[in-house]
């Protein structure tokens, strides 16, 4: 099997570490661990006292997947599979999908969702939204792409990178093409949790329909992606029987300290969830005032849900990928440019889930205005 580097994770290898602001990140900041430690309850606290650093059970702790099934209508601990959210990506398209296979995926996106199925010889249309109409992916679309060879529907909600978020109706809508044309759904949820407006959230797609699985983590809504703790909601008993089978040669069993701490994580989420959700909104705030000081330069769709959305750069001068080198290498600011998600020189992304992103803001608006003086 040969799959496509993964470009946006090549580009953050080069740069996250080394730039001073990540203007561009999907998660928020890292919660410390004597913080995450420090708000546990006492039965968690006593977990992580008490912990033996064996092989941990392959499906994921027992109380670790009766947490998660928490955050679902219908799904019980026995529906849960845990392991990093990008090994869940992998073993979930080497479940559902088989060469010659048609897989419909939304595009532009984090590469994985449509690479690895790629990489399994099927052929991949792209369910594309637009722009013009803030983002909107149009279930009609979705439904023209499907074929007779459709095996599998990708979506992700709330998307990366544009932070587009489809109303109820229109998820319905999407789960009902998939369910009429007995297709499968893998359906990415990373960002769920962190909509702007609470009431548009929509439920696990795996609470919808029973051939739907859903994909959550800990990573961008807690602050918590050094654990590579991620989960799959999955209903269909046969599938769930081979993506166990399969983590078998790829993990086996997840990281023991990271389970408990992603425990005591879900269990303490509202207040993380809370702070989070306020820096985002600040963030947002003065990202709209940028927005509308360089309407010259840029149009963009404020995000619906998440931490990202995908502004383009209207300026004829350059593409994106030479904007985000300068802004890089003048001003220590990290963007990343649409190159990264095949989708032309036009847009980037942008994150707000960052404690320092007012200071990059400014960084980025003084170099902006530098550039105007010359
Ligand atoms: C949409 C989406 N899915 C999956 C992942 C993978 O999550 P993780 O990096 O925690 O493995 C990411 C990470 O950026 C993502 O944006």
């Amino acid at each position: 099997m040969r799959v496509d580097p993964f470009q946006l994770e090549r580009y953050f290898g080069q740069y996250e570490f080394s730039v001073p602001y990540a203007l561009a990140s999907s998660d928020c900041d890292g919660l410390a661990l004597s913080e995450l430690l420090a708000g546990a309850d006492p039965d968690t606290r006593k977990l992580w006292d008490s912990l033996a650093l064996g092989y941990t059970e392959t499906q994921g702790h027992p109380l670790l997947r009766e947490a998660i099934a928490g955050l679902s209508e219908s799904c019980g601990p026995e529906h849960v599979l845990v392991a990093a959210p990008e090994e869940l990506v992998f073993l979930a398209m080497n479940c559902l999908v088989h060469t010659g296979d048609h897989v419909v995926s939304t595009f532009p996106g984090y590469q994985s969702l449509y690479s690895v199925a790629e990489s399994l010889h099927a052929e991949v249309s792209h369910w594309e939204p637009d722009e013009g109409a803030g983002w909107r992916f149009d279930p009609e679309r979705l439904a023209e792409l499907v074929r007779p060879s459709t095996r599998l529907i990708v979506v992700n909600f709330p998307h990366n990178p544009t932070g587009a978020l489809p109303s109820y109706a229109e998820y319905a809508r999407v789960l009902e093409i998939a369910a009429s044309h007995h297709i499968a759904v893998l359906s990415d949820e990373m960002y769920r949790l962190l909509e702007r407006d609470e009431t548009d959230r929509l439920p696990a797609a795996a609470d919808l329909y029973d051939r739907a699985v859903s994909l959550s983590g800990v990573s961008k809504t807690l602050g918590l992606a050094g654990l590579r703790i991620g989960w799959l909601l999955v209903r269909d008993e046969r599938l769930m029987r081979r993506l166990i089978e399969f983590k078998d040669y790829t993990t086996i069993c997840s990281s023991a300290p990271s389970e408990i701490l992603a425990i005591a994580g879900l269990r303490a989420r509202d207040g993380i969830l809370a702070r989070h959700r306020a820096r985002i909104a600040h963030n947002l705030g003065l990202l709209e005032g940028f927005m509308a000081k360089y309407e010259a330069l840029f149009s963009w769709v404020p995000l619906r849900a998440g931490t990202v959305c995908f502004p383009r750069f209207t300026h004829a001068s350059i593409g994106t990928p030479e904007l985000c080198r300068l802004a890089r290498e003048q001003a220590g600011v990290m963007l990343v440019p649409s190159t990264m998600f095949d989708y032309g020189e036009r847009h980037l992304r942008i994150g707000v889930g960052r404690e320092n992103f007012p200071e990059g803001l400014l960084r980025l608006s003084a170099f902006l205005m530098s550039r105007r003086a010359e």
